[in-house]
């Protein structure tokens, strides 16, 4: 089992510990944990490409609007930390919410731009709380790199973007959505789906693809794509539509004429589930 260690000071001193010996490029993995296979691509690529391997894990309350899932949301540290052991993950830094916030925390990263479309209009303060949290483990860990899943696109944009504008020297890098057998994208929360909603939840991915193949029959009007993919998805009772858009993959402004590679964005709520998945589609 790999080791778990819950204070900022000691995860520190471990770094500069390893640093010192053996001057390995250091690689972080953010996760929120309840781990799937999309969490161990990520640390299997890290584990590739650098000598140290870092991943936290913490559930992390700034980023959850009060009337979110944050006390339901699923943990299994354990379990995770077997899985991390099997990785060959060096160190997982699993600390409590009052070690990350502790009484008095005041300082917050606020994206602008970028967040006012897709699920920064749906979850106000998100990527806020993303943002900040990820600073605080950049400057923690101050990892080499560090890997983020494609799943979520906008929270890569919003770290790409923080990256450049306060100058972190880490390479960000973003991997491939991992799917089931039928094209759902996994995420933690697919766990709350009951096998009705299961069976309902695929559609998202095939709303994507009906729009990749729509461009690839020679539709460039962004309106006219966007509500093919809100047509798919409204065909499924057990799904409420809430976003399907095309956008620009760094500043995630909407795209209206497909005359470049353009990223299809989707989200719904199944049940308990707020999903979401994307796609590249290119004219
Ligand atoms: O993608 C996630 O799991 C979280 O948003 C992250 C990046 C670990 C920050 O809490």
């Amino acid at each position: 089992m790999t080791d778990v260690i819950k204070t900022i000071s000691e995860v520190k001193s471990r770094l500069d510990d390893y640093r010192r010996q053996a001057g390995k490029k250091v690689a972080l993995v953010p996760t929120m944990g309840f781990f799937h296979v999309g969490h161990l691509s990520l640390m299997r690529t890290a584990r590739q490409d650098c000598g140290l391997v870092v991943v936290s894990i913490f559930v992390n309350p700034a980023q959850f609007a009060p009337t979110e899932d944050l006390e339901a949301y699923p943990r299994d540290l354990a379990r995770d930390l077997e899985l991390a052991g099997r990785e060959n993950i060096d160190l997982v830094f699993s600390p409590d919410p009052a070690e990350m916030y502790p009484e008095g925390f005041d300082t917050y990263i606020d994206p602008s731009h970028i967040n006012d479309t897709l699920c920064g209009q749906g979850r106000p303060g998100h990527f806020r709380g993303v943002a900040t949290i990820v600073a605080k483990l950049f400057n923690i860990i101050s990892p080499d790199r560090a890997y983020f899943g494609q799943k979520d696109a906008q929270q890569a944009a919003v770290i790409r973007r923080m990256v450049k504008d306060l100058d972190y020297d880490i390479d960000i890098r973003v991997c491939p959505i991992v799917r089931e057998f039928d094209g759902l994208a996994m995420s933690s929360r697919n766990a709350y789906l009951t096998a009705d909603e299961r069976a309902q939840a695929p559609v998202l991915h095939q709303a994507l693809l009906a729009a990749r193949e729509a461009v690839a029959h020679g539709e460039r009007d962004a309106s006219k794509i966007r509500r093919l993919m809100r047509r798919t998805i409204g065909q499924n009772y057990l799904v409420e539509f809430e976003y399907a858009r095309i956008v620009d993959p760094e500043t995630m402004e909407s795209v209206a004429v497909l005359d470049r590679e353009a990223l299809a964005a989707v989200a719904a709520t199944v049940g308990k589930a707020r999903l979401i998945d994307n796609l590249m589609i290119a004219p």
